[in-house]
This record gives C-alpha cells, sequence and structure tokens, in this order.
C-alpha cells in the first residue's frame, strides 16, 4: 500500500508530479478557455468581487499566501490572508462583494468550517479548496475547486499542498479570464507553464538521494532556519513547519527582508539556513536575496541553497546548492518545496521518529 516506500509521506511525496497532473486535468476546454466544473458562483457573481479573504490553518495557509501574490498579480483584486482561528474571532468586516476561499485538504477542519459559516452568515460568497469530495467544508460552500490529489494519509501534508496551489492558481486565472483583465492574454502561456510542473517535480525528485544524504548531516541540529521573500516566503514557513512537526527540531521560516529586524541576531556558527533564492527574471527580488545569504554567511551560517538552475551568482554564498528548474517565480513554491519535504521527511526517518504519525498531530483537526 506504500508502494514499496517506508511512509506514507514519502510516497506522497513520489506521487506529487501525477497528483498535479490530475489536478490540471480538464481545466482547458477546446477553445482554450478554464473551465472550473464546481465552481458554481456565476461569471456576474465574481465580477462583483472586489475584495478576497483566504482562511486556512497550517500548510492550507501557506498555500494560501502563495494565491494572493498570484491573485494580486494577475486578477487586481485585493487579497487578504489570514489564519482560520483569527478570522473567526476578531469580527471581520465581510460585504456580499468579498469572496471567502477557504483552503482544506481534509475539508473537516474545524477552524476554517466555524469561519466559513460565520462569512455567510454575513452573505459573503464562500469558495472551498478542498481534497476530500462530500467532506463538510465543500458542503457548506457556495462553490469547490477539487484539488484531485488523491487521499492523503501522512498526517504531514505534502501531495496537499501542491495541489492546492495549482487550484489557487486555477481560481486566479479564472478569475482574470471573467473579469477580462489586462492580463487576460497570458493565461494560456501560464496553463503551458502549469503543464510542464510534473516533469519538474520529477527532476526535482530525482535529486532525493543528494537531498537525503544533506539531511542526515543535520541530525544533531537543535535549530534550523529558512528564508524566503515574495513567493518563495511561504516556501520557507512551509519547510520550517515540516521540520518542526516531523523531527521535533526548532524551526523557523523568515521573510529575507526582515533580518536585520532582528533574526538575524539568532546566526551564529554553523546555523544551517535554508534560502529559497527567486528566480532570476525578476532581478530586484533575486539580488536582495542574494545579498541577504551573503550576510547570513558572513556571521557563520551554514548557507544551503535552492536555486534556479545555472544561477551562478549564488555560487559563492552557498556552502550547498540544490538546483531548482527554471520556472517564473509565481510558480516557484512548486518547485522550491519538495526538496523541503524531502529533507523534513529524511531527516525525522534518520531521528528515528514516526514520520506518519508524529507526536501530539492528528490528520485532521476537527476541534477548536
Ligand atoms: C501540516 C499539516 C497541517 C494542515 C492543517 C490544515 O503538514 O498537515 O498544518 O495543513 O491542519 O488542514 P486542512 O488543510 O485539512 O484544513
Amino acid at each position: 500500500e506504500k508502494d514499496g516506500h517506508d511512509w506514507f509521506m514519502r510516497k506522497e511525496i513520489y506521487e506529487q508530479p501525477r497528483a498535479v497532473a490530475n489536478s490540471l486535468l480538464g481545466r482547458r476546454a477546446a477553445d482554450g478557455q478554464l473551465h472550473l466544473d464546481e465552481m458554481r458562483l456565476s461569471d456576474q457573481d465574481l465580477r462583483d468581487i472586489d475584495k478576497i479573504i483566504i482562511i486556512a490553518a497550517g500548510t492550507s495557509f501557506y498555500a494560501g499566501m502563495v494565491a494572493k501574490y498570484a491573485i494580486e498579480h494577475w486578477c487586481r483584486i485585493p487579497v487578504e490572508v489570514e489564519l482560520a482561528s483569527e478570522f473567526r474571532y476578531r469580527d471581520p468586516i465581510l460585504k456580499h462583494s468579498t469572496l471567502v476561499v477557504a483552503i482544506s485538504q481534509s475539508g473537516e477542519t474545524a477552524d476554517t468550517l466555524q469561519a466559513i459559516r460565520h462569512a455567510r452568515v454575513q452573505k459573503s460568497k464562500v469558495l472551498a479548496i478542498c481534497n476530500t469530495n462530500g467532506s463538510t467544508i465543500p458542503r457548506e460552500s457556495d462553490g469547490v475547486i477539487y484539488t484531485h490529489a488523491g487521499p492523503e494519509i501522512g498526517v504531514a501534508s505534502t501531495k496537499g499542498f501542491l495541489t492546492q496551489l495549482v487550484a489557487c492558481y486555477l481560481l486566479a486565472l479564472y478569475l482574470a479570464q471573467v473579469k477580462g483583465t489586462r492580463f487576460g492574454d497570458e493565461i494560456a502561456q501560464v496553463m503551458d507553464q502549469l503543464d510542464k510542473m510534473p516533469a519538474h517535480i520529477r527532476a526535482v525528485l530525482d535529486q532525493a538521494e543528494e537531498i537525503y544524504a544533506l539531511a542526515r548531516e543535520h541530525v544533531d541540529s537543535r535549530s534550523v532556519l529558512f528564508l524566503g521573500r515574495h513567493a518563495g516566503y511561504p516556501v520557507a514557513l512551509e519547510g520550517a513547519l515540516k521540520l518542526k512537526e516531523l523531527a521535533y527540531i526548532h524551526a523557523e521560516g523568515f521573510a529575507a527582508g526582515e533580518l536585520k529586524h532582528g533574526p538575524i541576531a539568532l546566526i551564529e556558527d554553523g546555523l544551517p539556513v535554508l534560502c529559497v533564492v527567486p528566480p532570476r527574471g525578476r532581478d530586484f527580488l533575486h539580488d536582495k536575496m542574494v545579498s541577504g545569504i551573503q550576510e547570513v554567511r558572513a556571521r557563520g551560517a551554514r548557507t544551503i541553497c535552492l536555486a534556479e538552475e545555472g544561477d551562478t551568482s549564488i555560487e559563492p554564498y552557498a556552502d550547498v546548492l540544490i538546483p531548482l528548474p527554471s520556472v517564473p517565480v509565481l510558480l516557484q513554491p512548486m518547485v522550491a518545496v519538495v526538496p523541503l519535504q524531502l529533507f523534513a521527511c529524511e531527516l525525522a526517518t534518520a531521528m528515528g521518529h514516526d514520520v506518519d504519525q508524529p507526536r501530539n498531530l492528528a490528520k485532521s483537526v476537527t476541534v477548536e
């Protein structure tokens, strides 16, 4: 049942190329238009939307953070992303023209469910992004985008996350199509790039042995930091969460631009810092990240850099370099998160932990 893997998590990491392909399947009609089967919100409903609030918990929340970058860039609709547990109890301002998007792999997370119930009482439209057919959250939503990852059994979300990202991109592109934004001409181009993702993820998985060896070097680490910026920031947060929940190591993700505002004080000799380097296309992001890496390394950090293949500018500052396929910055989370999943899975295995059933955690959190 684990296809020869030691853990469901590892099996599910390796399933990601297929899960992503399934998630993309049948979304483009012959005329090139995007179709989302169970969207159920009319084009007019969507055209009336002037604000989006994404609510989720844990890993799904990080997918929501990526969605914000994509939707704001492609659709020019303001997006807020909020933890479901915080949203529900702060008396949020919701209007008819607010679209609430709930992201939940299981479709049963109590905080997220309470949040959408609250939103519907306030007359906002609710769209669910969910992996579990017929679960409570999509049933109580106006529309749904199913992620089609197949059942996720490992407690740590992996293919669930990647396919949530696909659903978020599809939602962004769909909104751009319906709203007819300037970006409209590029929708087909982004869909073509998404279609290449399974092959790109496979290319990352081909480097698993190197990443495993690297992970095993870190069994004695007491703390590991993750740095990213722009769409790489949620990836850094997700990499840190995976390490916390599986290896029980103190791990934190930071926005690289925040380093100087405090976290840089944590850097000491030999501290592992995993850095998600944006692709070179957007030079301002890339160069700022490189200078952040330079700074932590000058203070003794051991820098493990995930960077676009062929990016030689990072070589002088990387103690370890993990090449990533060349993809646009907004799509980079789909390839950049994979080495971090492999790293956490292997490190926890080497420490002798139960990767599929980490201590104190449940697969779906049905109590608030
Ligand atoms: C992390 C993880 C959790 C879930 C969170 C939300 O690996 O699995 O952080 O992402 O509990 O769960 P769903 O998406 O089912 O609402």
